[in-house]
């Protein structure tokens, strides 16, 4: 798949529903006693492994239509033990998760994933699981997938201090201490999103969460609580919104409108650093939508200028960085993005996979320690590369973001894993007046 340079962007676009927030829909609703229901929910591969390891664990998974699910759970502590491998794909949210989740039940189950995820690490899940009391029986070296483990008989209730900021890690910690009797305990020096802990909030869990230092939370869940089940709407992703956005910001006289985009202050550090390099985001409406704000942004091609992007906002903007890349490659002068070792551990190794990719296209750029430099001279970039997708959807659709407005087309290795998160992206950039072909 090619995409390339032709005119303007216009619409009005709404991006699929928030992965994040979809992933948790369907593991609240197992671990609720009585129906779930959702709309809205993102219907990418990542999120349909999610759906059949809820199934595989014991709830009632229903499609009801576009973006519409129920779930039948059966509430904390009953969870089945599945009979077959629980299979997540691509899915670093959903197997870490639902780690967490049958950390807190006495079963055995084992998880596996295809060659990405095999990559990624998982002792950062399993060292907090094993002081819950969740044994290891088996893993790829250096805790990899595949990996068996056997949730606690009675979960051990533990004040852990998360060693990177990370919501995967808080949230498999928060899922396994649900079944612990007393109070778990998460500390974290960077605020991660806190989608877990607003839904268990939400569905009634005892939950709180306190400021800690100058950036961080410290969660607090009462466990073994009485969960009731609540109807869910998801909102738009941001992380997905990020791609038209930046497509409208580089393509020059595009004025686009992305509706619903969630607003948690928790996922917005992409838009707040589009708008200190000049970007013309407007908020059309702030509005209250499934318990989080949201709101429809009017983007229109503006002149960019080059930043520095503070390490601390890492964790509110993490998945935004490829396609901040993008914007800086188009921007006059130099943006640096500080702080990126944890791009090394997602879906690729993101930072040599945005390098070589901006190489590719002839992108000024350098990797400083932990650290990316792009360069650009306010103009159009040269393009006219194919880059190396690595397995991974944010790569994949960052670079035909750039192809819209590069002098010649970019090319992508490998579309289909763009499935994980954004089934419709082709289509949607496509009504846009996006060429992709
Ligand atoms: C996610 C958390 C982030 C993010 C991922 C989704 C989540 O990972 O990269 O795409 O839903 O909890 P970390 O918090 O582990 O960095």
């Amino acid at each position: 798949m090619q995409a390339r340079r032709k005119g303007a962007l216009t619409g009005t676009v709404t991006v699929p529903g928030d992965k994040s927030i979809s992933h948790r829909a369907l593991i609240l609703g197992l671990l609720t006693v009585g129906e779930t229901v959702v709309t809205g929910l993102l219907e990418g591969e990542d999120v349909l492994r999610t759906a059949d390891a809820a199934r595989a664990l014991g709830a009632n998974v229903e499609h009801l239509g576009p973006g519409h699910w129920r779930v039948h759970g059966m509430g904390v502590g009953t969870l089945l033990e599945p009979r077959g491998v629980l299979d997540f794909g691509n899915a670093g949210t959903g197997s870490r998760l639902m780690m967490g989740v049958v950390g807190g039940h006495p079963i055995r189950a084992t998880f596996d994933g295809d060659a990405s995820l095999r990559k990624r690490p998982m002792g950062r899940i399993l060292n907090p699981l094993r002081q819950m009391g969740v044994e290891v029986l088996d893993a790829a070296p250096g805790d990899r997938l595949p990996l068996t483990i056997r949730g606690a008989d009675a979960c051990i209730p533990v004040t852990y201090e998360t060693p990177v900021a990370s919501a995967q890690i808080k949230s498999a910690v928060l899922f396994c201490g649900l079944n612990a009797p007393g109070e778990t305990t998460v500390i974290e020096n960077e605020a991660s999103r806190d989608h877990t802990e607003k839904m268990l909030a939400y569905f009634g869990a005892d939950i709180r969460s306190e400021r800690h230092g100058t950036h961080g939370r410290r969660v607090t869940l009462r466990g073994q609580p009485e969960l009731a089940p609540k109807p869910i709407v998801v909102p738009a992703d941001p992380s997905s919104a990020a791609f038209p956005m930046v497509a409208a910001l580089i393509v020059p006289g595009s004025e686009i409108v992305v509706r619903s985009v969630m607003m948690n202050p928790l996922r917005i550090g992409l838009i707040t650093t589009l708008r200190e390099m000049g970007a013309d985001i407007t908020e059309l409406e702030r509005r209250i939508e499934g318990g989080e704000e949201v709101a429809d942004l009017r983007v229109r091609h503006s002149a960019l200028q080059g930043v520095d992007v503070p390490a601390e906002r890492a964790p509110s903007m993490i998945d935004e960085y490829p396609v901040l890349a993008v914007a800086a490659a188009f921007a006059m002068g130099e943006t640096r993005m500080n702080g990126l070792q944890e791009l090394r551990v997602k879906e690729s190794d993101r930072l040599q996979a945005v390098a070589d990719g901006l190489a590719a296209n002839g992108v000024t750029h350098e990797i400083a320690g932990d650290d990316l430099i792009v360069s650009g001279n306010g103009k159009a970039v040269r393009g006219g590369g194919t880059v190396a997708t690595h397995m991974d959807h944010r790569i994949a659709m960052s670079f035909l973001v750039m192809g819209l407005a590069s002098d010649k087309p970019i090319a992508v290795d490998d579309m289909s894993f763009i499935a994980t998160s954004f089934p419709d992206f082709v289509p949607l950039m496509a009504r846009l007046g996006g060429e992709l072909a």
